[in-house]
Parts: C-alpha cells; sequence; structure tokens
C-alpha cells in the first residue's frame, strides 16, 4: 500500500519555524516526511534535519521522500525520548523543533493497523507495533469501570457506561477482535443520528494504546530546554484534549515567579522560558480545508525560546 499523507498547514510552519540555513531543526513526527521536505529545502548543506517517527513504515517512508537530501537523521523512537536522541549525537541545543502530532493518513487507511471505524481490520491500533498493548488487549482485558473512564476521559462519550456494558456483555460470547465488530457494539449503544458515533470511542483507544496525552505532556518542556534562544517549538494538534495541554503547557512555560505576592524575595526560582508566540491558535485556511478535510481540525501553536 503507497504511503499517502498530505502536509497540514504547511507554510504556516515552515513561516513560523524561522529557518535559519545553516540551523538543526528536529522533525519529532516524521510521517513521510512532507514538512521536513519542505524545512530542507530551506536549509544550507550546513544545515541539518533531525527526524523521529516511532513508527518503522513512516521512517521507511521518509527516507524514500527524503533520499535526495543527505543532511537528514533518522530514528525510530518515540518523541518523548528526545532528550536521549539528541545526547546520542552529542547535539545540545537546536533551532526549532515541529510535532503534528497523531496519526497520518497512511496508517488510518491501512487496514491492517486497526485505527479505523472505515476499514475491517484486526484492533490494533499501535503507532510502535513493537508495544504489547493493542486495543484488542483493552478491550477484551479490562473491566467495565476502565472501559467507561478510558472512553468518557479520552473521547468525551456520553455513553461511555453503556457501551462499556455492552462490550463486556459480547465478549462473555466471543473476543471482540477486528474493528467491525467493535464498531457494530458501538452502534448497537448509541441511539445517535450523526454519521459515525463510534468515532469518539475509536479516538479514545488510539490516546490510550500510545499514550499520546502523556508522551505530549511530558515532551514540551523537554524541547523547550533543548532550544537555542529564538529557536521555536511549533504544534499541530487535531483535537481539544491535545490543544488544551499544548496551551497550559506554554502558558506554565512562559510564567516567571509564582510566589504569593506578598512574599518579599522570590523563594520558588521559577523562570520564564519561552515567549508565546501565537495567542490563538493558527487555523487552515478556507482553501486548504476545502482541499485536505483533515486540516479543518488542525490547530498550530507556536512559541519562542528566550
Ligand atoms: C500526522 S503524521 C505526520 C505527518 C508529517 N508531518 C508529514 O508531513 O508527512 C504523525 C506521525 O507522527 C508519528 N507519531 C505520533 N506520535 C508520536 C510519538 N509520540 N513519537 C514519535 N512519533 C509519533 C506517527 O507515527 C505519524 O507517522
Amino acid at each position: 500500500m503507497e504511503f499517502s499523507h498530505v502536509s497540514v498547514l504547511a507554510d504556516e510552519v515552515i513561516e513560523n519555524l524561522n529557518i535559519k540555513p545553516d540551523g538543526i531543526y528536529v522533525d519529532l513526527t516524521l510521517g513521510k516526511g512532507g514538512h521536513s521536505k519542505r524545512i530542507l529545502q530551506k536549509l544550507s548543506s550546513k544545515g541539518k534535519l533531525i527526524g523521529l517517527d516511532q513508527d518503522a513504515e513512516a521512517i521507511k517512508a521518509s527516507k524514500e521522500n527524503l533520499k535526495d537530501f543527505s543532511n537528514v537523521l533518522y530514528f525510530q523512537s518515540n518523541f518523548e525520548n528526545i532528550d536521549e536522541v539528541l545526547q546520542s549525537i552529542a547535539i545540545e541545543k537546536v533551532d526549532g523543533f515541529l510535532m503534528d502530532i497523531g496519526v497520518s493518513s497512511y496508517q488510518i487507511d491501512n487496514a491492517e493497523r486497526g485505527f479505523s471505524y472505515m476499514h475491517d481490520g484486526p484492533l490494533d491500533m499501535r503507532m510502535d507495533t513493537s508495544n504489547e498493548l493493542t486495543a484488542e488487549k483493552i478491550i477484551n482485558e479490562y473491566s467495565q469501570d476502565e472501559l467507561s473512564e478510558i472512553f468518557s476521559k479520552y473521547g468525551e462519550e456520553r455513553f461511555s457506561k453503556t457501551i462499556a456494558r455492552n462490550i463486556v456483555e459480547y465478549r462473555k460470547k466471543q473476543r471482540i477482535d477486528t474493528t467491525f465488530k467493535l464498531r457494530d457494539i458501538i452502534n448497537h449503544s448509541v441511539k445517535s443520528k450523526e454519521a459515525h458515533p463510534e468515532k469518539r470511542v475509536f479516538q479514545a483507544l488510539r490516546i490510550k494504546v500510545n499514550r499520546e496525552l502523556d508522551v505530549l505532556e511530558n515532551t514540551i518542556e523537554k524541547a523547550v530546554d533543548q532550544l537555542n534562544v529564538d529557536g521555536r517549538l511549533c504544534i499541530i494538534t487535531f483535537h481539544s484534549l491535545e490543544d488544551r495541554i499544548v496551551k497550559n503547557k506554554f502558558k506554565d512555560l512562559e510564567k516567571d515567579c509564582i510566589c504569593p505576592p506578598d512574599f518579599p524575595v522570590c523563594v520558588c526560582g521559577k523562570v520564564s522560558k519561552i515567549k508565546i508566540i501565537t495567542n490563538k491558535p493558527i487555523v487552515a485556511s478556507k482553501k486548504e480545508q476545502k482541499e485536505n478535510s483533515r486540516s479543518k481540525s488542525a490547530k498550530l501553536r507556536v512559541c519562542q525560546r528566550i
């Protein structure tokens, strides 16, 4: 299957990264390398791009897509290990980071990866297929309360309790091992006229399987700490749970001393690390939204190291 993916907000990312031709840039979510190619086109031969993806197939596809560039280093790794990756190549500071989080169109469209309710496939959902936890394991082995909590916390699903109860009933008879079996259970549990009532549970499972919110939260400050002064961090998110984490983390990193106002001297020692560049997130133009429906929910937030 061909690895297809259209990069979102690509012009906006390039503009906001403020690329220096001889600088070092890190694409934390390479995918097919669409954004990386645009970055590489702005770099001189002295500049460097470091690309990470936890999905082996993405690494393979980006190597092919970027084969004309010699100044790229590839790492198959979760971006939460960015400090160790940079340490392994003796790089202390870089000039910019990009995160374009979530899944690529290739991952969604490939039935075998089990991300989509539109294709029948194994209930997998792992971006890194060497990890042990799959969606199938969660659906068949977690308790009713745990399932309900996952659907409600990561999917904001109103019918989480009913869906969890029906899953537990169904699995007494047979294992729920495909995306369509799960989709059908959800559709029977939710009385709704919306097109795809199963989308929130699928989102919740994907987040849980890949620890998506935890790794995002853990990585933002690590990236900021490894930026040169004036270097930028650009983050594209696709749903409100992720965007809220980015917004709040940026606010926290921008804040100076947080001692109570009546303290004569600062005892907390907190200093501001960044300036927020985007008070409101950048969204896709009407034209881009028309051409690429995935871009409709995309939000880009940018901060700069001070
Ligand atoms: C939306 S795609 C990126 C597309 C890319 N910007 C492009 O233009 O082709 C997201 C990619 O990030 C990867 N990814 C998501 N979370 C990750 C994480 N925590 N660590 C490493 N890679 C991750 C996914 O495997 C996927 O390939």
